[in-house]
């Protein structure tokens, strides 16, 4: 009995130690291509799943990749599950545009049994038309100012502001308005529902292991609250859907091919909410530290809206003519991405050829470290740096495209599973700094230095949130 236990481990361990990158790559998966995949050996049974578990993962993969050598491709096991990260924007091209052979695993939450395809047309002809982001710009500008009213009368009272709360209210607000036609008053809402029961990143919850069985308990509540609101929408149903109609009407609009079943209706509308509130909110908040602690960037920014735009309210319209703001907002994705980590739920359905000699075989999750390639010095000039001129073409800079086209600097992802709220969020958030810096000097407050710690939940946030005195600049009324 002891011979034989002393055989299963021996054979264990020699299998751990030939398997160059985890369990999860043995008989030479990682080979198949004519280069093979570099890659940690990781733990027997955990891979390495216990040195991501604990830290900020896409700064340990980073460093991991550039300790192997494995920049381009490395290959990892979590559990027994196959992974493999790409730190290099040429080889993250190939994964995230792969044409057929990477799709996404769903959760619990995201269950939707219409394709992809389907999907990417209903919301890039439909629900992020151009006309329909501009349509809903009335409801952009109310958010914003019950938000500046809000700051102005938590300055008065507390002589500091804590910016999260207001901007995670706005950004709650406006996407409900998007998505349900409903805005709802969050902080009288607790009769009704409590937003943090159905949107747990609210509630600060870090949980990662929890985070599938959270989202199996949330999905009847989900299901009845949404049913509720499409039931709703059904009995005012008109014919004709106005360019301003909510996405619940839009749905409801569609017809033929296009045409979605009521489970995937739900599906499709809470996934907007979920994905869209959290990331536009922490994106001007990590906009709002960087110009706090940068008041020379943030002087610049004040006399580029002066000049601009004078002393009338900043519109959409606005944007084209506010190139500083834009690459105030570009830098901010780069050294802060919301979603450091793009495509952690990807899966290769058949063998992807990489033009690197590698090949990634199917069945493994592939994802890239965008917050590696914005940080890498090969890449990008003092990556450490806050310099939103780097993208100003006046000053020598390159006017990088940030919606997918440019893997450099790609915060939302490219190919088939980009985000499709990127215009959505792009306006959203430069209408809401615009706002901001036109009414408000922003000044650390010596009480709560401001930390620049991370914290990676559903997106990668600042730990402590930002503490703010907000001084008013008096050029508009509020
Ligand atoms: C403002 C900042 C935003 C950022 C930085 C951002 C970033 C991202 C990223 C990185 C992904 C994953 C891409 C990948 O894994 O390859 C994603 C997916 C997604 N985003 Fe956004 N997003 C933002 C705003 C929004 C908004 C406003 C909405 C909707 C109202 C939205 C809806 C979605 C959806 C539905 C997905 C899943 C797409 C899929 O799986 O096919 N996002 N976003």
């Amino acid at each position: 009995m002891f011979s034989l236990l002393l055989v299963f481990v021996s054979v264990g361990l020699l299998t751990w130690v030939f398997t160059a990158d985890g369990n999860a790559w043995k008989h030479g998966r990682n080979q198949r291509g004519r280069a093979s995949i570099p890659g940690p050996r990781g733990l027997p049974v955990f891979g390495s799943l216990l040195s991501l578990s604990c830290g900020l993962a896409h700064r340990t993969l980073a460093s991991m990749a550039s300790t192997l050598g494995a920049t381009q491709l490395m290959a990892f096991s979590l559990g027994s599950t196959p992974v493999v990260v790409s730190s290099d924007p040429h080889i993250a091209r190939e994964i995230l545009t792969s044409p057929h052979s990477l799709t996404v695993r769903l959760n619990n939450l995201q269950k939707c049994s219409c394709s992809a395809g389907l999907l990417r047309t209903i919301a890039s002809s439909h629900l992020f038309a151009p006309k329909r982001i501009a349509a809903h710009e009335s409801g952009r500008q109310l958010d914003c100012a019950t938000m500046l009213q809000g700051i102005m009368n938590e300055q008065s009272k507390n002589g500091a502001v804590l910016l999260r709360m207001h901007l995670q209210a706005a950004s709650l607000n406006n996407i409900m308005g998007s998505v349900f036609g409903k805005r709802y008053n969050v902080a009288r809402e607790s009769h009704e529902f409590n937003f943090s029961d159905y949107l747990p990143s609210l509630s600060y919850f870090y949980d990662p292991f929890c985070i599938n069985q959270r989202c199996a308990a949330l999905v009847p509540r989900v299901r009845s609250l949404v049913r509720g609101i499409i039931e709703e929408h059904q009995i005012c149903e008109s014919d004709k859907v106005s360019d301003n109609a909510d996405f619940v009407d839009v749905l409801l609009s569609l017809d033929g091919e296009v045409k979605l079943q009521e489970d995937d209706m739900i599906a499709v509308l809470w996934e907007m909410i979920f994905r869209g509130t959290d990331t536009t909110a922490l994106l001007t908040e990590w906009v709002m530290t960087e110009l706090a602690m940068n008041p020379d960037i943030q002087a610049k920014l004040q006399q580029e809206l002066d000049k601009l735009v004078g002393d009338k309210g900043v519109t959409d319209a606005d944007m084209v003519n506010l190139p500083y703001l834009q690459s105030v907002i570009k830098d901010t994705l780069r050294i802060h991405p919301p979603g450091p980590l793009l495509s952690w739920a990807r899966l290769s359905t058949s063998d992807v050829q990489l033009s690197n000699n590698m090949l990634i075989p199917a069945h493994t999750t592939a994802m890239v470290n965008m917050w590696a390639i914005t940080y890498d010095p090969m890449v990008w000039e003092d990556p450490l740096v806050f310099k939103p001129e780097r993208f100003m073409e006046k000053v020598g800079g390159e006017n990088v495209d940030v919606r997918g086209n440019d893997l450099r600097q790609a915060p939302f992802g490219a190919g088939s599973r980009v985000c499709p709220g990127k215009n959505l969020g792009m306006v959203t958030v430069s209408l809401w700094v615009a706002n901001l810096v036109q009414h408000f000097y922003w000044v650390p407050n010596p009480e709560k230095p401001v930390d620049f710690s991370e914290v990676l939940k559903l997106s990668c946030e600042i730990k402590n949130p930002l503490s703010v005195v907000a001084v008013h600049r008096n050029v508009l009324p509020l």
